[in-house]
């Protein structure tokens, strides 16, 4: 099975598993090129698993001002549990980003602590850096774009706000991604 390519600036083979990683709001420091998400866990790498059309994610494995990446189908997904003054800054600017967007109209009602998006820069794809930038969002290094915490694109040559995958709540606690 032709496996999708990922460039996520880990280097080596990664596209035959899906990996877990969290990055701590006070480990993520600077706006570098070289970032280090500590592997905390490892989802089932079954081969097979890239194949499926969705993944579910226990929220319970992010703890509020961290963010997980899931590699899904050969994709980062960013599954951010946000602060209460990430939400007050985003909630104060509800017609922020490209196209302009609510933060409500980015998360799910009655959950909107969590973000989930897409973990690839809408300029040429690279990898944001999470808790970096103007904005409180994330950074991307490849040419400085700037994203709020609701993935809105705040400043640099990003035309859009980082995507929204398809998702839903199968409970509380597990969203389903796909
Ligand atoms: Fe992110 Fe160019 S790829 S700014």
């Amino acid at each position: 099975m032709a496996e999708p390519g990922v460039q996520n600036g880990e280097g080596g083979d990664a596209t035959r598993r899906d990996f877990i990683h969290i990055a701590a709001g006070a480990a993520a420091v600077g706006a570098g090129a070289m970032v280090v998400w500590p592997l905390i866990n490892q989802m089932n790498p079954a081969a097979d698993t890239l194949a499926l059309a969705s993944i579910e994610f226990d929220l319970t494995k992010v703890q509020e001002g961290q963010q997980v990446v899931i590699k899904w189908q050969g994709k980062p997904v960013f599954v951010r549990y946000r602060t209460p003054a990430e939400l007050e800054r985003v909630r104060a600017e509800p017609n922020a980003g490209s196209p302009p967007e609510t933060d409500a109209a980015r998360t799910k009602e009655g959950h909107q602590q969590f973000l989930v998006v897409i973990g690839s820069c809408t300029h040429l794809g690279c990898v944001p850096t999470f808790n970096a930038g103007d904005y409180g969002g994330w950074f991307c290094p490849c040419h400085g774009s700037h994203y709020d915490a609701s993935g809105r694109i705040r400043k640099g040559p990003a035309p859009l706000n980082l995507v929204v995958p398809t998702y839903e709540y199968v409970s509380d606690t597990r969203v389903k991604i796909g």
